[in-house]
């Protein structure tokens, strides 16, 4: 086999075969590929797309590049999710414990944020005394112990697509559906889960900008789980403004903390109980999806959800004390407040420029080596719809030094809310959902 007739096989509108997409996605892994003809294949991919069950293939090559987690030690169906990236998404810290609660295990590798949108693991060390390097047994057993454990995600997962993404990322390639849908559900299935649910964003914060490219890219995820016997759901959520009111790693873990207390905004705790719920229905403890939503509701209502946050936080060497006392958490030494300079209502508010803001205060990375500020932050006072009167608060910025630095971030924060004199329309949180 020649990489390049398989290059112009695809230029020309072929179906590849498993095999076929083995030869280049392991002759790419070790070397034997060279990076100008996988380009050159990602080219004919992004212009010609592919089939399905090429889309399958290729996932599972990418999969079977590196490590593939065995989850079999732990008891019951084991469900995954995964969203596609946003401002504020402090899901993960809600759903694990939230599903847990009802007895579904959550085995979950997650990863540290880089750029603009922060990582679950960075939001959990900011927890003092919090660990998430564990080995495989002993998180296993915890997730036997307590239903749930989050670590950092192994380097070896998937490399062949780490290496596929860098590549399309610099040349041109990374928006094609099926390279998308691939990339993400071969990290999915070589981290083991049974199940898997996704959340797909949509709109100015995200990477599918359109609803319809958003529900193609969850079709296309849906139908690689399913055709790999990993029974899959996805749903299709808004990302026009951050999620919740808090941006900033400790910041978020408070604000997790009041939503598992059920006193969280209304956004975020609506997107953990569709998102939780499809992990319940999945993983077999409820009939219907209806069911186990209000069961979920349920467990924020009578504590439980919080116990079990409180449970594995402990597991994991953190300070449980944080669930009672959230001022446990990093405190930023200053508040500086954003105000709206005219009236009106606020029609949009740029996510990633938000994103950006706090990660200039110190809430994220710029670099891989970047050492993070888990106190600062920012929370804001205003979302979509909401009206404001020159002067009024948008958002408060929770900063290490109240200098000239946080007073350029303040005006990247003011540029980010759009105002204007009529009532904006909205549109809802959760557009729809992508099943088998
Ligand atoms: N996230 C991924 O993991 N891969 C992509 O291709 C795009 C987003």
């Amino acid at each position: 086999m020649r990489a390049v007739d398989l290059i112009q096989k695809k230029r020309d509108g072929g179906e590849l075969t498993p095999e076929e997409l083995k030869f280049l996605i392991h002759g790419y892994s070790r070397g034997e590929v060279p990076d100008y003809q996988m380009s050159a294949f990602a080219m004919a991919v992004f212009f010609k797309g592919m089939t399905a069950s090429e889309t399958a293939a290729l996932t599972m090559s990418m999969a079977e590049s590196g490590d593939q987690v065995d989850l079999s030690p732990i008891h019951g169906v084991k469900v995954d999710k995964h969203s596609t990236g946003g401002v504020g998404d402090k899901t993960t810290l809600i759903i694990g414990p939230l599903v847990a609660s009802v007895g579904v295990p959550v085995a979950k590798m997650s990863g540290r944020g880089l750029g603009h949108t922060g990582g679950t693991i960075d939001k959990l060390e900011s927890i003092r005394g919090f660990h998430t390097e564990l080995t495989r047994d002993a998180f296993m057993k915890q997730v036997n112990d307590i239903g749930l454990s989050v670590i950092g995600q192994s380097s070896d997962l998937a490399p062949a697509d780490k290496k596929l993404y860098a590549l399309r990322d610099v040349t041109g390639t990374v928006e094609s559906i099926p390279l998308i849908a691939s990339s993400v559900m071969s990290k999915k299935i070589a981290a083991g889960a049974d199940a898997i649910v996704l959340d797909v964003k949509t709109g100015s914060g995200a990477f599918m900008k359109t609803v319809q490219d958003a529900e193609a890219l969850a079709q296309a995820m849906v139908s690689i789980g399913t055709n790999v016997g990993r029974r899959t759901a996805a749903v299709i959520s808004d990302m026009d403004q951050p999620l919740g009111y808090a941006i900033g790693n400790a910041l978020e873990v408070a604000e997790a903390l009041d939503t598992l207390r059920g006193q969280g905004p209304e956004d975020l705790t609506e997107l953990c109980l569709t998102l939780g719920a499809h992990m319940v229905t999945l993983g077999g403890k409820a009939r219907t999806f209806d069911e186990a939503k209000s069961k979920l509701r349920k467990q924020l209502e009578n504590g439980e959800a919080l116990a079990k946050f409180k449970a594995f936080i402990e597991a994991q060497g953190g300070d449980g004390g944080i669930v009672d006392q959230p001022d446990k958490l990093p405190q930023a030494p200053f508040a500086v407040e954003v105000t709206a300079d005219a009236e009106g209502y606020i029609s949009a508010i740029q996510a990633e420029q938000l994103g950006l803001a706090a990660m200039l205060l110190g809430a994220g990375r710029a670099t891989k080596e970047a050492v993070i500020d888990y106190a600062v932050g920012l929370t804001l006072r205003k979302k979509v719809g909401d009206t404001v009167q020159a002067g009024d608060t948008l958002a408060i910025l929770h900063v290490r030094d109240n200098n000239d630095a946080a007073r350029q971030v303040a005006d990247r924060v003011r540029g980010a809310y759009i105002i204007q004199t009529e009532r904006p329309e909205t549109r809802p949180l959760l557009l729809s959902v992508v099943t088998a």
